[in-house]
């Protein structure tokens, strides 16, 4: 008997009956009833995981059973209200809202803290959804707060913010797709604040990145060091890929979704085709398997013998229900819905023996650190609840 089956006999028809009332259901009725249960039953997880306001759950060894609890500073500490935010929206149902809001505020801090370029990250998962929920004045001033925090790790004569302080003998200036992420609070920003200092950076930002972080092909480097003194490129590297030349697959999605949601704010076309180009290198590669979930890096040279990445499918599902909307080109809606149909299944869903709050399996984190190698993330499980509501 598969997990699937298993564990549809142990939850019966009452959790079908929970399932076919929530929202969720109407999002996913392409799916069987038993990975819907499967679905509800690990959301239902995210629920009951205790509050704690010194660590967050990131992410999961199965073999060791030990869930790796971050602090606020680590880049990835706005997810889990996010995922809980995300879960209000999709379901209606009051408890994701209650404990969001307990949850919300671990990220608060990190608004303030100068110390690397993922307070967009750790304040837009977290405080960013909260307001997409609730219209209240203190989360669109931790929001600002975190913008002008994230804008004093601008440099004027390199044209973008600086990604991160560590490794100093090795680069000047270090400048990581993952960064285009950041953007989103600094757009936002400005929308709520009035203030254009946020939006001409973040501008700027995405202009030096569209200039110099992208091959012929229109795959992506990881990271891009710079000369601050001349502004000039010193070396195009990587930290997380498999090697400088190679095409680390969460970086093609945060790519994506980065020029995506920049064409949102600024209508530029340049974004737009960016954003095209990279998805189409994506989603046409030689490499990307017939269920979409690409390999944690298509130039592995262990390919098929490679871990799988699901958070860099979830990304790129979530930037290409967007990207549809703007081009309709329904080959960016075919990725997007084969992704959710391919996550929706025993395959890839955690396994409902193991108490755990997350939704999915088989996500890459670092690699090269054999640090988080095919196992739970929080941020898959964030960007797929994104994709279900950008779908929906
Ligand atoms: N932003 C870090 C990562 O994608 O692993």
């Amino acid at each position: 008997m598969n997990k699937v089956s298993f564990f549809a006999l142990i939850l019966g028809f009452a959790l079908l009956a929970t399932a076919c009332k929530s929202g969720i259901n109407s999002t996913t009725k392409n799916t069987s009833a038993t990975a819907q249960d499967l679905l509800e039953a690990r959301y239902k997880m995210l629920l009951d995981y205790p509050v704690d306001s010194m660590s967050m759950p990131r992410s999961m060894t199965i073999k060791t059973n030990d869930i790796k609890k971050v602090p606020s500073r680590d880049w990835t500490s706005g997810f889990f209200a996010g995922n809980l935010w995300q879960l209000y929206r999709l379901t209606g149902n009051a408890e994701y809202k209650k404990q969001a809001e307990k949850w919300t505020p671990f990220s608060k801090k990190e608004s303030a803290n100068k110390n690397s370029h993922d307070v967009g990250f750790k304040v837009y998962c977290s405080y960013g959804e909260a307001l997409k929920v609730e219209n209240k004045q203190e989360y669109k001033d931790v929001i600002t707060k975190g913008a002008e925090t994230l804008c004093t790790r601008f440099d004027a004569k390199v044209g973008a913010i600086r990604s991160w302080d560590f490794n100093k003998d090795i680069w000047d200036y270090p400048v990581i797709i993952d960064n285009m992420m950041n953007l989103e609070l600094l757009f936002e920003a400005t929308k709520l604040s009035g203030n254009k200092k946020y939006q001409d950076i973040a501008i700027q930002h995405a202009n030096t990145t569209l200039k110099n972080q992208f091959r012929e092909d229109n795959s992506c480097y990881h990271v891009i060091d710079y000369d601050p003194k001349t502004g000039a490129v010193r070396k195009k590297t990587t930290l997380q890929g498999y090697n400088d030349d190679s095409v680390w697959a969460r970086g093609q999605g945060w790519a994506v979704y980065g020029f995506t949601m920049s064409y949102r704010y600024t209508k530029d076309p340049a974004y737009l085709k960016q954003a095209e180009a990279t998805a189409q290198f994506f989603i046409t590669d030689k490499n990307l398997p017939e269920d979409g979930i690409p390999y944690w890096d298509f130039r592995d040279p262990a390919i098929p013998n490679s871990a799988r990445d699901v958070s860099a499918a979830t990304v790129m599902a979530s930037a290409l229900y967007e990207l549809y909307g703007y081009t309709k080109n329904k080959t960016y809606l075919a990725y997007a819905d084969k992704v959710i149909a391919t996550l929706e299944s025993d395959k890839y869903i955690l396994d409902p023996k193991i108490n755990a709050p997350f939704i999915f399996d088989h996500s890459t984190g670092n690699w090269p650190k054999h640090d988080e190698i095919d196992e739970p993330i929080i941020y898959a499980d964030y960007y797929f609840l994104e994709a279900l509501l950008r779908r929906k």
